[in-house]
């Protein structure tokens, strides 16, 4: 059952300097593109272990190339959506306006959203784990299924550009990331289950610097009890609405 979101989180919006906002995997999933932990999700179909980290990728790089290159495929193949077009219209409206992002598919960026902070790196590019080179678009596709893609300088292997299990996020990143939600009159945590850190932390620091912290999700996050507002629902839904009551605050203090 969807709920509306409260006058409070229109107004907020409207007066805000400075807005944060952190997506997960269910702003894409109106686009096609399967969650993570959703039933039919990425995770119930395949093992994390197996694929999403270092050890597994150099015990099989042909499948862990050929499973990212089929996700690189899926993401091309699907348009943003509502909730991505949104998020545009957003960062028109405020001054100091940060998105955060833990997806991969790129979407966001092709949406026309310009101040993108990729926590969990970008499906679309890829390096070598020799040189550290990177490589076109592209270059994970190998010339048949039988041989790892490799890199055009040294013949090292390609890697997708993304945070594995186990590994550290992006320092720059991260260190946006936490400075947006520092800084932000409103945070808004959309479409993530909130249980992978230290992005399901960011609503928390936004919160303690004095944010108004609200979650937009078809159901209640890890995070929820912690949120000043949970509207539930679709965001493809609900954040049309939303942006749309706010500009028209914005512009003659109406709702
Ligand atoms: P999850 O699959 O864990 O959670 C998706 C969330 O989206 C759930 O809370 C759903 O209820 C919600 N959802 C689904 N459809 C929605 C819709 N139309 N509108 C609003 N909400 C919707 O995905 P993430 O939270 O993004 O990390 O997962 C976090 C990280 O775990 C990913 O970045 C990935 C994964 O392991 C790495 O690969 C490093």
């Amino acid at each position: 059952m969807a709920s509306a979101f409260s006058h409070t989180l229109v107004d907020r919006l409207a007066q805000a300097e400075s807005v944060a906002v952190l997506t997960g995997a269910g702003i894409s999933a109106e686009s096609g593109i399967p969650t993570f932990r959703d039933p039919g999700g990425l995770w119930q179909k395949f093992r994390p272990e197996e694929l999403a980290n270092v050890e597994a990728f150099l015990a099989n790089p042909v499948l862990v190339q050929g499973w990212y290159q089929h996700r690189q495929q899926v993401a091309l193949e699907k348009a943003p959506n509502a909730g991505h077009d949104a998020l545009v219209a957003m960062e028109t409206l405020v001054a100091h306006f940060t998105l955060i992002t833990q997806n991969v598919d790129n979407l966001h960026q092709r949406a026309g959203s310009q101040n993108v902070v990729e926590l969990h790196g970008n499906i679309m590019r890829s390096y070598c784990v020799e040189c550290g080179r990177f490589a076109s678009e592209a270059a994970l596709r190998p010339a048949s299924q039988e041989i790892t893609a490799q890199c055009a300088n040294c013949a090292g292997l390609l890697r997708p550009d993304v945070v594995w299990f186990g590994e550290w996020l992006p320092p720059d990143a991260l260190e946006a990331a936490e400075k947006a939600a520092q800084q932000a009159d409103v945070f808004l945590s959309i479409g993530t289950s909130a249980v992978v850190y230290p992005a399901a932390g960011l609503p928390q620091v936004a919160k303690k610097a004095g944010a108004y912290v609200a979650e937009i999700n078809i159901a209640p996050s890890a995070i929820a009890a912690s949120m000043h507002e949970v509207v539930q629902g679709k965001s493809g839904e609900i954040l049309p609405i939303l942006i749309e009551a706010v500009r028209r605050k914005k512009i003659n203090g109406a709702l």
